[in-house]
């Protein structure tokens, strides 16, 4: 189901898990190597492909939800203001939301607009995971190098670092861990 608006999404007490990041950093390739279908979120190289908030239902029992990439350049001043408004009103005031999956691009330095968004997630003390996406595009050498410069610089801000997992959509990398987190939390739920 996609929607523009949170109200208008599945009325369900099911728990759910969002994904989100940076326009193209690989969103709907992770949600398709996590249930492994090839095509359930459009994928596609150009950026702003997911402009709506996409639900998923898995195994009959949660949600994963795809929401559209923010910082996409192309789009209208109007436009990147209605795409805040909407992730915006989703993640503060969607019920079952469990957990936010902030996706970061493990090949580029720290980002001003992840870093702003993580900052937001955490003052309005909404719970998220980092993940960071397409590792199979650099050496190991350079993952760590990224990865290290990211910790550093998010140290500088909290005083514990957030959940991190590395993944690549290619390799299926971080599968396995990004699942068990998402099962945990919904045990949790249902417990
Ligand atoms: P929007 O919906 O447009 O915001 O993009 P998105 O974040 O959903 O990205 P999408 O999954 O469409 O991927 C963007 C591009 O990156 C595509 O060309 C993918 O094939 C490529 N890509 C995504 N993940 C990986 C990965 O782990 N490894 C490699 N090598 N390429 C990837
Ligand atoms: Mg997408």
């Amino acid at each position: 189901m996609s929607n523009t608006d949170y109200r208008k999404c599945p009325q369900t007490e099911l728990p759910e898990h969002a994904f989100i990041g940076r326009s193209n950093v690989g969103k709907s390739s992770l949600i398709n190597m996590l249930v492994a279908r090839k095509n359930l979120a459009k994928t596609s190289g150009t950026p702003g492909k997911t402009q709506l908030i996409n639900h998923f239902l898995i195994n009959d029992n949660w949600h994963i939800v795809d929401l559209p990439g923010y910082g996409y350049a192309k789009t209208s001043k109007k436009n990147r203001k209605s795409w805040e408004g909407m992730i915006s009103n989703y993640l503060l005031h969607r019920e079952n939301l469990v957990a936010t999956f902030i996706l970061i691009d493990s090949r580029l330095e720290p980002q001003k607009i992840d870093l702003e968004f993580i900052s937001w997630l955490g003052e309005k003390e909404l719970p998220f995971f980092l993940v960071f996406t397409k590792t199979d595009k650099l050496t190991k050498n350079r993952l760590s190098a990224n990865i290290k410069a990211y910790r550093e610089f998010l140290m500088t801000q909290w005083e514990e670092l957030p959940v991190s997992i590395l993944t690549s959509a290619k390799t299926k990398a971080g599968k396995d861990e990004v699942l068990g987190i998402i099962e945990s939390l919904n045990e949790e739920i249902n417990a």
